[in-house]
């Protein structure tokens, strides 16, 4: 059944737009009427990300970088990498992303690599490879990680699927991981430890050598997890930036994450994870004999693996090349600065630390005047979508390449202003966004309610109400 009288909602805005399809058709729908139909919600959608109004979400926003991607998937979509003997180019196209990024962050000849479905896939890959090392090297049956709470909640489904025990450790004042309390928590069951480059929250670089000092002093594993930062930040130094060491230069990080999806401008569904000595990434790897369709071995979490997103991300990292990152880093950086000073230019605000290129800010403590989900409305409705945190609630502005382009920081230097005044004196109490994370900051009725979470998390699998 199709119908386009069907009410829309806001999770189905297209419901009454074009045909609602609760079951395959029975008569082929014409190549044309579907690329239309995709065509025209896409630019709809794209339309906002392109405007620069956007934190994060949408890295690189440059139309003729996706053709070039999208023509290089489209060689290998098809492609099952895991025939390789149908597909050798695929050992090609991989090893030489795994060998670009190990360079870019000093990885040196015993680093090795796996290629991921994303930043999830590489942090949850990476626990289970040290829940094993801890096993098969050290004898521990029931591991322990100790994670600072500005850590990407990934690594809490490793620990929940793996049975992993997790030990939190708080941030210091400066909101990167309070290394004292690291030292005084490991024990006998840790298998590693974790530090952000950046964190998701506030964009901050945890103090990773003091972590690898530890990891050293205690043999155990320390995971970088430079899913969001580790394509950006590493081009700072370059361009006269500070940057504290962060990667495999630093002695004692055995592991780093970085997501060829964010900031390696790629298609969405790739990361790269690193491991030095390459032999860790053994621990991980699925053999299994004996079964009667055929002895099974993979390499990582996934089956089948396309080889068009490994095509594309080598197309991506070969187009724009070092000097191709490098200029979208400094105007990142640019950006963030320009939107630091407008932050810093109102007593009502305070920037949590001074990230590099993505900026929290939260409403100035003791201050008492505003909330800053008031501030979160008023831009909200004024075009632009930052993400809502917590502990303390707080926004941040993760600028990517759309932000960068010309008037956009000047825009938001004004809407900010504006927006702080709507916050001191709004309609109502109650601000309308909060901080639920891949919602944008706008929770409509979520605000610490599971359960209206969990409604929302199977209204975005149906096709609507009838
Ligand atoms: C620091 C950090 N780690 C991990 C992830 C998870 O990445 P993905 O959404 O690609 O699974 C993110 C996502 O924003 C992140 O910011």
């Amino acid at each position: 059944m199709t119908a386009t009288d069907r009410p829309s909602s806001p999770y189905h805005p297209y419901a009454g737009r074009f045909d609602v399809h609760a079951a395959m058709p029975e008569e082929p729908i014409s190549r044309e009427q579907i690329l239309g139909e995709l065509r025209q919600m896409s630019a709809e959608e794209d339309h906002k990300g392109d405007t620069g109004r956007v934190s994060g979400s949408i890295y690189s926003g440059d139309h003729d970088h996706y053709a070039l991607l999208t023509e290089a998937y489209s060689f290998y979509a098809h492609a099952n990498v895991l025939q390789r003997d149908m597909y050798p180019s695929a050992t090609k196209l991989e090893a030489e992303i795994i060998a670009m990024t190990a360079d870019m962050l000093h990885g040196d000849d015993e680093t090795g690599g796996l290629i991921t479905s994303g930043g999830t896939e590489s942090l949850v890959t990476a626990m289970l490879t040290y829940r094993e090392w801890g096993r098969h090297v050290k004898g521990i049956e029931r591991a322990q990680v100790i994670m600072p709470v500005t850590a990407h909640p990934a690594h809490e489904k490793a620990f929940h699927w793996f049975g992993i025990d997790v030990v939190k450790a708080p941030v210091t004042d400066q909101y990167v991981v309070d290394v004292d309390f690291v030292r005084e928590h490991i024990g006998p069951n840790t298998v590693a430890l974790i530090g952000s480059a950046g964190t998701y929250p506030h964009g901050l670089i945890d103090p990773i050598p003091e972590l690898g000092r530890l990891a050293i002093d205690h043999d155990i594993g320390l995971h970088v997890d430079g899913c969001l930062g580790g394509f950006v930040i590493p081009w700072a130094e370059d361009l006269g930036y500070p940057l504290p060491p962060f990667d495999l230069g630093v002695p004692g990080v055995t592991s780093i994450s970085a997501d060829t999806h964010k900031y390696g401008f790629s298609l969405k569904g790739s990361s790269v994870l690193l491991f030095r000595p390459k032999s860790l990434r053994r621990h991980q790897y699925m053999i299994i004999e004996g079964w009667p369709g055929g002895n099974y071995a993979l390499p990582s979490m996934g089956g089948s693996r396309s080889g068009g997103l490994i095509a594309a991300t080598w197309a991506s990292m070969l187009h724009l090349g070092k000097s191709g990152y490098r200029a979208i880093a400094a105007d990142v950086f640019r950006t963030a600065d320009e939107i630091k000073a407008a932050v810093r230019s109102h007593p009502e605000l305070t920037l949590i630390g001074d990230s590099l290129f993505n900026v929290a800010f939260r409403a100035t403590p003791g201050g008492g005047a505003i909330d800053i989900f008031h501030v979160n409305d008023a831009l909200t409705q004024r075009g632009w979508r930052m993400n809502g945190l917590q502990n303390p609630p707080a926004l941040h502005f993760c600028v990517t390449k759309p932000n960068t382009q010309p008037g956009v920081t000047e825009a938001f230097a004004v809407d900010l202003a504006a927006a702080i005044e709507y916050a001191k004196d709004p309609p109502s109490a109650m601000p309308r966004s909060g901080a639920t994370y891949g919602a944008g900051g706008v929770s409509p009725d979520v605000d610490q309610m599971r359960s209206a979470i969990i409604d929302r998390l199977d209204a975005i699998h149906e096709i609507g109400p009838r």
